[in-house]
């Protein structure tokens, strides 16, 4: 299959129950959403999948047209188990695809390996079911890892990544190693649009406080997903894909920082693993 071109937002759907999200789902794409992204875990894939049943069906896009990304459910991470989590995503889906098919966390704990899991999403890309394999939550030396095992490319890693977590080293390796970095969480869950100096830039450029955000993530080279629920959430969002922060501007976003983090998956490495493993034998 051909090669896809990220669009610069994307409509994340975390916490939507189904019919939010096939609401959303329809409003996001008929405002220009051209990329969703879901999981497994999200309960929701029921609901995107009837939003996109509906804009197919009323011409406004063709599949082709769209970038549907979802994550193999965090306790189905063995060989068939994996199979099976995306054979039901893509029926839940209604999909004969999706565009990118992500590790929703590096659950070792939960059966998770790399050369399992990624090698049994390396099969469904051989059979067209995955165009792209990617990985969340992960960190550099784990991708370091599970690169030397697979023997397809990781496209994307998906991490929180806004003004308060910026974790610019993650960045640079992501571009190094030609990785795309799918940020998530980039309205900092709603927290970083309160900061003074997010409403002030805001108020000076005459846009909202979550297109500073957004047009921040995009300005660093990432792909931000923000999450809405309401239309004008959503058209807010959008808006910023065209907008360009004044260089002083986001070097004042440079400065504050926070290395706080909002979303904690249980992430456990290789090393912890096999710790507890020994602990409870
Ligand atoms: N891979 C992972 O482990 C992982 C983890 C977390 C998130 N994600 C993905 O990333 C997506 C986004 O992250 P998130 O949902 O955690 O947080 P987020 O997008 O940073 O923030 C969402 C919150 O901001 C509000 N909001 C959205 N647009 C707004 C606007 N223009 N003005 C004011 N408030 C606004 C939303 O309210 P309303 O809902 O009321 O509009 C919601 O409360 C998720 O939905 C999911 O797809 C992935």
């Amino acid at each position: 299959m051909s090669e896809i071109k990220l669009p610069k937002i994307g409509f994340g759907t975390w916490m939507l129950k189904p019919y939010e999200a096939r609401y959303s789902t329809i409003q996001a794409i008929k405002l220009g959403y051209r990329f969703i992204d879901t999981a497994q875990a999200y309960r929701n894939e029921g609901g995107v999948g009837e939003g996109l049943k509906e804009v197919f069906e009323s011409g406004i896009v063709k599949r082709e047209d769209l970038i549907i990304a979802t994550k193999v459910h965090p306790l189905r991470l063995r060989t068939k188990k994996a199979v099976s989590s995306t054979i039901k995503s893509l029926q839940k889906l209604q999909l004969d695809y999706v565009d990118i098919m992500y590790v929703h966390f590096p659950a070792f704990v939960f059966g998770y390996s790399h050369k399992e899991t990624l090698g049994a999403l390396g099969k469904l890309v051989d059979e067209g079911k995955i165009r792209h394999i990617g990985v969340s939550n992960f960190t550099p030396n784990l991708i370091r890892d599970a690169l030397e095992v697979i023997d397809k490319p990781i496209y994307a890693n998906q991490i929180e990544h806004h003004p308060y977590l910026q974790q610019q080293s993650v960045l640079k390796f992501h571009k190094d190693k030609n990785i795309i970095q799918v940020s998530y969480s980039p309205l900092g869950r709603g927290k970083v649009l309160k900061d003074p100096v997010i409403i002030e830039i805001a108020k000076k450029n005459e846009v909202s406080s979550a297109q500073v955000c957004l047009a921040w993530v995009i300005n660093k080279g990432a792909y931000p997903i923000p999450k809405a629920t309401s239309l004008g959430h959503l058209k807010d969002n959008f808006a910023a894909i065209d907008l360009q922060l004044p260089d002083e501007d986001i070097q004042k976003i440079d400065e504050i920082d926070k290395h706080e983090r909002y979303v904690h998956p249980p992430v456990i490495t290789p090393k912890e693993w096999r710790k507890k493993k020994q602990n409870l034998e």
